[in-house]
């Protein structure tokens, strides 16, 4: 395809946990239609054609704002931000300890707090900016499975989104994708373990199957493209009917 008529032509986009799962599926598919990514990941990314990378612990909020303000000048601004980077904690009450629960909340909740803070000034300086964060069909109908500190990491992310949409608006969009249980490597330990366990995870599923990352980044590309341009302020539950009936 002609360069100039990709989807993502020429936009600078920063991508948060982008070397693996979810996040590399979304930063690779930016590029494949014409983004310059700048990927933020505790591990070193991987994606053809990247244009640059900050290997950072987004848990430490100092350093993850440097990060995206070095990001940033390397690409010349930012047109969007997809907050992809999470961790699992499926701990029970009895076990949760506080040094767990705050680094589940700095991670999941914190973190995309500072990255929208630090790129603020250059979204507001950019034309149809839009920031995408990935919360979890969990923050939509909570399960004992995925873990309270989990939920509430992503239920209070869901509601920071919406309450960001309406602040930011109408020059930034702001919204979330809710995914349903999705094969990357964080879950690969329920899908790739016993049947029954992975059967019994996607029993409550309408389409009975856990999803591709590539069908969460579809998502993700939508909600910060074009196409989405009168989208605000949403949780979009992507998982296979889950949360739904
Ligand atoms: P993943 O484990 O494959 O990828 C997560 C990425 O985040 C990794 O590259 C990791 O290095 C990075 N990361 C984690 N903590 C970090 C930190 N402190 N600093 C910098 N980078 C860090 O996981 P997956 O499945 O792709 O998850 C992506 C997002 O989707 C997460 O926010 C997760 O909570 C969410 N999600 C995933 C679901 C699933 O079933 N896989 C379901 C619902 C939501």
């Amino acid at each position: 395809m002609n360069e100039s008529r990709k989807r993502f032509a020429g936009r600078r986009i920063i991508v948060t946990g982008a070397a693996s799962g979810i996040g590399l599926a979304t930063a690779g598919a930016l590029v494949g239609e014409g983004a310059l990514v700048g990927s933020l990941d505790r591990t070193q990314t991987t994606i053809a054609g990247e244009h640059a990378s900050a290997v950072v612990d987004l848990a430490d909020a100092h350093a993850a704002y440097t990060a995206v303000e070095t990001v940033a000048r390397q690409l010349g601004g930012i047109d969007g931000v997809v907050c992809c980077a999470g961790v699992a904690c499926g701990t029970p009450l009895a076990d949760l300890d506080i040094d767990e629960w705050n680094r589940v909340m700095a991670i999941n909740l914190t973190a995309p707090y500072v990255v929208a803070r630090a790129a603020l000034p250059w979204l507001r300086q950019a034309r149809a900016a839009a920031i995408v964060n990935v919360g979890s069909a969990t923050a939509l109908l909570p399960s004992a499975l995925a873990g309270a500190a989990y939920a509430a990491s992503k239920g209070g992310l869901v509601v920071f989104t919406k309450a960001l949409a309406a602040e930011l608006a109408p020059h930034i969009r702001v919204n979330a994708v809710c995914p349903g249980l999705t094969d990357t490597p964080l879950m690969s330990h329920v899908l790739h373990s016993a049947a029954d366990a992975a059967r019994e995870a996607v029993g409550n599923y309408a389409l009975r199957r856990a999803a591709l990352p590539a069908e969460i980044s579809d998502a993700i590309l939508f909600l910060l493209g074009p196409e989405s341009s009168f989208v605000n302020g949403v949780a979009l539950a992507v998982d296979g009917g889950r949360t739904y009936h």
